[in-house]
């Protein structure tokens, strides 16, 4: 992929510097537009908001089923900050129709060419006093973020659904914009949908159908493109308690209510420990299973995957931490994909003190001994500079630096300072990162400045003992991460070792007191090619082929595939056909494919699946199976 930027660029090295070298600002709250002030190269965006920023979004548009489009109008209010004469935005595979500016002026405009991933630039010609501008156009019916399902896609089975995921780069292919991390903005946006449907956003949202099916949604406070979203279905409102609530088809609406029914104190955890929460409302949206995520953090609405209703609440550290990111994340921003890691290992870091607060500590050893595990597994697979935290991901899909690196080596990292300084002085560091760079996007080298200015302070010892640079810039795993340790795992290590050695018969697994995480443990413990009669005996006691807990399912069908247990064969052609969410697929289907006996079984699932799936599981899977569509 060649690099979208030909004008010459500020070297990072020396922005690092920059940063490095700034006066720290006063912890005071900072004004919203902060970020604007400085602009980090994005490799990802044609967007130059160093010129022109994008402020304030209007959207207008008509969602047609038919012919799979969005086509309406994008209003764009400016912020000229420099003489250019020329706004660009992000687009893919967008049909512009016309732009015109202020009250109306047509102007000339150029897209530019087909660049993959990154789309077509387009250039918009503006005159000396241009504040506004409008594109018109329409989304095409293969657009990346956008899924259109069909009735029987759903839940109720009568009604089509759309859903969109914009992170990382794909909000351009449905919204005209800036589509960088670095930039921000308000919206409005008015909608239209078959009046048979409920349309929600990333913003205020409605609880009722509205008569005519048009819908108005208001964003007052500035977010990055990524967190744009929509989707229109036939979706029900159920309050929760507080701020809190779900959208859901009609049969899940009861379901999601009880699973998420933690979510306010989930809320009262986060806001004593990081101060209060700034977006209004927080409600919840269960999608199809097509949903490509577990859960994706839109601001006031977090899209969930329904793969999390598991019945007993086992599975809501993902609403922690889809919750968690409305601080780390919404509230303040990696400034690219580079810095990825911000968003998502502070995020792990905040989903396990919230995880702590509202259930144990023996809760959370569990959470981070199985995300040590991951970790693990990622680094012997990963290449050295993708385990750095910093990333450097030119010419490259940002998709490509969504690994536990960022997740975990995070968490890990976040967890090392906290035990080197503290619980009291790491909360109060953290509360204070979040309190002085709200609304802004930050760069890894603006929160090393921040970390070395408001925790280290020059402290020798506590710099040697945490060693930020082997975590940031390092690679694999620093020394210096203090032990992880699971009381309960260790539990479940001895009837593994025992039933592994035929010391304990499968009839005698003292299993009654374990939670799903103790499943998980077990059977990632279990050997692989363990011999199928073993598996059978498993199987026909815990009844894991037919267990309706996700995660535990995907543990489960690892055996299945290793083992050729044939008698989980239809459980794994279900699993991957019911349910889309890449995280299950893209382990499943590499598995299969790195045994030339089963590729064809893969392949033949795969064919019959795919239609189903969102274009993020998709492409990895094609990826996968060198499948050609
Ligand atoms: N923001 C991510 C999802 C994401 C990341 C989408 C990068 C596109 C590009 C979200 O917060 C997330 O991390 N989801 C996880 C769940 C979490 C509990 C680890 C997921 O979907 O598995
Ligand atoms: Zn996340």
């Amino acid at each position: 992929m060649p690099s979208p930027l030909a004008r010459p660029l500020i070297p990072t090295f020396l922005l690092a510097l920059l940063a490095a070298c700034a006066p720290q600002e006063p912890a005071a709250e900072a004004p919203a537009d902060a970020n604007q002030e400085k602009t980090v190269r994005d490799v990802h965006s044609f967007a130059r908001p160093d010129e022109v920023a994008v402020r304030h979004l209007t959207l207008d548009l008509t969602v047609d089923f038919e012919a799979k489009q969005l086509v309406g109008r994008a209003s764009l209010d400016l912020d000229r900050r420099s003489d250019a004469q020329a706004l660009y935005l992000d687009t893919r595979e967008l049909d512009i129709r016309a732009v015109t500016l202020d009250d109306g002026v047509e102007t000339t405009f150029t897209l530019g060419e087909d660049q993959g991933l990154l789309g077509r630039e387009l250039k918009i010609d503006l005159g000396a006093d241009t504040q506004t501008v409008h594109v018109d156009y329409a989304s095409s019916p293969s657009a990346a973020a956008v899924q259109w399902l069909e009735p029987t896609q759903t839940a109720g089975g009568e009604h089509p659904f759309l859903f969109t995921q914009s992170q990382a780069i794909l909000a351009r292919t449905w919204v005209p914009c800036q589509d960088t991390p670095g930039v921000r903005m308000t919206y409005d946006a008015t909608v239209k949908v078959p009046s048979e449907l409920l349309a929600v956003m990333s913003a205020e949202n409605p609880t009722e159908r509205s008569a005519d099916g048009v819908y108005s949604f208001r964003m007052p406070q500035a977010i990055p493109s990524y967190l744009l979203a929509l989707a229109v279905g036939d979706l029900e409102f159920r309050a929760m308690e507080g701020v809190t609530g779900v959208y859901a088809e009609p049969s899940v609406v009861e379901a999601a209510a009880y699973e998420f029914a933690e979510t306010h104190q989930m809320m009262g955890a986060v806001e004593e420990l990081y101060g209060p929460y700034r977006w209004g409302r927080y409600d919840i949206l269960v999608l199809p299973p097509s949903f490509p995520f577990g859960g994706m953090e839109n601001p006031r609405l977090t899209f969930a995957t329904p793969t999390i209703l598991a019945g007993d609440r086992s599975l809501v550290a993902l609403i922690a931490h889809e919750l968690a990111h409305s601080w780390s994340g919404n509230l303040v921003t990696n400034a690219t994909w580079d810095d990825f890691w911000l968003n998502e290992g502070f995020t792990v870091y905040l989903e396990r003190r919230i995880m702590e607060a509202v259930y144990d500590p023996a809760y959370v050893d569990m959470l981070s001994q199985l995300g040590l595990q991951d970790l693990r597994s990622t680094l012997g697979e990963v290449s050295p500079r993708d385990s750095h935290l910093h990333l450097d991901l030119t010419g490259r899909d940002p998709d490509d630096g969504m690994t536990d690196v960022a997740y975990e080596k995070g968490h890990f990292f976040l967890l090392t300072l906290e035990k080197a300084v503290g619980r009291e002085r790491f909360d109060a560091f953290l509360t204070s990162w979040f309190e002085a760079k709200a609304f802004q996007s930050q760069t890894t080298a603006d929160f090393m400045a921040y970390l070395e200015a408001n925790l280290i302070q020059g402290d020798a010892a506590l710099a040697e003992k945490v060693n930020v640079d082997a975590w940031v810039f390092g690679s694999g795993l620093p020394e210096t991460l203090p032990p992880v340790r699971s009381a309960r795992f260790e539990a479940v290590n001895a009837q593994l070792k025992g039933w592994a050695a035929g010391e304990i018969l499968t009839a005698d697994l003292a299993t009654d007191a374990w939670t799903t995480h103790e499943w998980l443990h077990f059977l990632r413990g279990l050997p692989k090619g363990t011999e199928d009669a073993r598996l059978a005996e498993l199987d026909e006691r815990f009844k894991l082929s037919a267990t309706g807990n996700s995660e535990v399912l995907h543990a489960w069908l690892h055996h299945v595939i290793e083992s050729r247990y044939e008698d989980g064969y239809p459980a794994l052609r279900d699993f991957l056909t019911r349910q889309g969410r890449r995280k299950f697929l893209k382990p499943l289907y590499e598995r299969m494919a790195s045994h030339a006996d089963l590729k064809p079984m893969a392949v033949d699932i795969y064919t019959g699946a795919r239609p189903g799936y969102h274009s993020v599981s998709s492409n990895t899977i094609d990826a996968i199976l060198d499948y050609t569509p």
